[in-house]
């Protein structure tokens, strides 16, 4: 398959060629893309040399909640329709979760069903593993193996080997840099293995420029409810918030996710009083602490006005 980077994902790249061969055959696995997603450069430049050069380097994303992590890798893939395994780790996955497991099928007995991983390496499938470092570091030093080339040997097949695919690639996600960051913000975030660390290009993912940002917001809710002055007050409170948060001031971030959802919110509540502050309370302030919870809504008392209702007060 030939295409620019242009024509893949937008105007802000450049005319370079991207050359590949299309994976025939697994048309199910490839995710479905929205045609408003705003491309980071370099994110989306990490992601293409992963997935289309020889190396067989892991990419490890990380970043704050909301930020955008998971929806790139997604996004990615749906406009290079190339299929992708997902699979989302909490610390009670394990390695035999990875590779598969026997199980009782009605009358016909045990059957063997393969893990994403084992499909993954088998079929020459990324695999894209979500919040991987939520999982416990032992289970998976069974990639390290395999990030360096060696087969998967599967030893509830009777030690069945496995060659890795040219096209495997590992792909995963998390709010850590594997090192634990020691804030309480992500729970269940564990250090992860140094030497397995090793293997992965580590890529830092961060909100997006206000004005990226903003420019997303417009595309998207412009001619509702929303005005250009609310996005734009809107974006300032959550940078603020964000920036309150990083600096570990606050416990509770303002992500992406939450922004829209805040203005999707506005507009449902358009015909209540105060749907600016309704919306604020369901799409971010209600799961906030109460000390987080005030700062908030000060700060967005202060910036919206009138439109916000009065007084600092949570109903
Ligand atoms: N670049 C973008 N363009 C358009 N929408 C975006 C972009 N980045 C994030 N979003 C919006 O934010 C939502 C959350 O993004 P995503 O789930 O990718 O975050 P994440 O970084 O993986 O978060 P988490 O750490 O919670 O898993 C997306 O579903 C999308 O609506
Ligand atoms: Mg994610």
């Amino acid at each position: 398959m030939k295409m620019t980077y242009r024509e893949a994902f937008g105007a802000a790249f450049p005319e370079d060629e991207l050359r590949f061969e299309p994976s025939e055959g697994y048309d199910e696995f490839v995710p479905r893309g929205s045609q408003d997603f705003v491309f980071n450069v370099d994110l989306t430049r990490d992601l293409v040399m992963v997935l289309l050069s020889g190396s067989s380097d892991g990419l490890f994303i990380f970043g704050p909640t909301g930020c955008g992590k998971s929806s790139h890798i997604r996004e990615v893939f749906a406009r290079l329709k190339m299929p992708m395994i997902g699979m989302t780790c909490t610390e009670a996955t394990t390695s035999a979760d990875f590779i598969g497991s026997w199980v009782l099928v009605g009358d016909d007995g045990m059957r063997w069903l393969d893990g994403p991983l084992t499909i993954a390496v088998r079929e020459g499938l990324p695999l894209v593993l979500d919040e991987m470092d939520q999982m416990r570091p032992e289970e998976l030093v069974i990639l390290n193996g395999i990030l360096d080339g060696s087969p998967l040997v599967i030893p509830q097949l009777g030690g069945e080997v496995i060659a890795i695919h040219p096209r495997f690639r590992l792909i995963a996600t998390g709010n850590s840099n594997g090192t634990w960051d020691g804030s309480n913000a992500y729970v269940g975030v564990k250090r992860q293995n140094m030497a397995f660390m090793d293997r992965m290009i580590v890529a830092r993912a961060a909100y997006m420029d206000p004005e990226v940002e903003r420019m997303l917001l417009e595309k998207a809710f412009l001619g509702t409810t929303i005005t250009s002055d609310i996005i734009k007050k809107a974006i300032e409170l959550a940078n603020d918030i964000r920036a309150q948060f990083l600096a570990g001031r606050i416990g509770m971030t303002f992500s992406t996710r939450s922004l829209k959802r805040w203005m999707r919110l506005t507009i449902a509540y358009h015909r209540q009083d105060h749907p600016l502050r309704m919306a604020l309370l369901k799409a971010l302030v209600n799961r906030a602490e109460p000390v987080d919870q005030e700062v908030i809504f000060r700060a967005a008392a202060a910036l919206f006005g009138n439109a916000f209702g009065s007084g600092d007060t949570l109903s």
